[in-house]
């Protein structure tokens, strides 16, 4: 994962990141409730590979240079909330060729589904 570009959208309180910083990876976050990345960059905001943006993760994907995502995580985050089409075109245009989009959903109780895409 080193230098590898890793967007998480809907980050809430960014532990996911902050881990995946532990393993080289560049993480960027994205959360569109001010209290979740107020809280992510109090616990994280001294992680120097991990920048933390407040906003909806479609219209920040859309700000990044096309093909310049290695990694899209959505876990329990922004594709659990949001219609998939826009956002879904949205992370297609940021990842580059061969990059990847793990999108993790509550199926019930007891299960999640965890599904990865890979951009041609
Ligand atoms: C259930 S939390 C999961 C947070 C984190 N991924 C985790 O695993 O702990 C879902 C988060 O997605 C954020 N979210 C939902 N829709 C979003 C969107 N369109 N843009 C940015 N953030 C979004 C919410 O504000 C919330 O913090």
């Amino acid at each position: 994962m080193t230098g590898a570009l890793v967007v998480e959208l809907g980050c809430g309180s960014g532990h996911n990141l902050a881990h995946l910083t532990t393993y080289g990876a560049r993480c960027l976050g994205i959360d569109h409730d001010p209290a979740k990345v107020h809280r992510a960059r109090t616990f994280y905001g001294h992680l120097p590979r991990l920048h933390l943006l407040l906003g909806d993760a479609a219209e920040h994907l859309r700000s990044l240079p096309p093909g310049s995502v290695d990694v899209c995580l959505s876990i329990f985050g922004a594709f659990s909330f949001t219609t998939p089409r826009l956002l879904l075109a949205a992370t297609a245009t940021a990842l580059r060729p061969g990059g990847q989009l793990l999108i993790v959903l509550r199926a019930d109780d007891r299960h999640d589904y965890i599904t990865v895409l890979t951009r041609r």
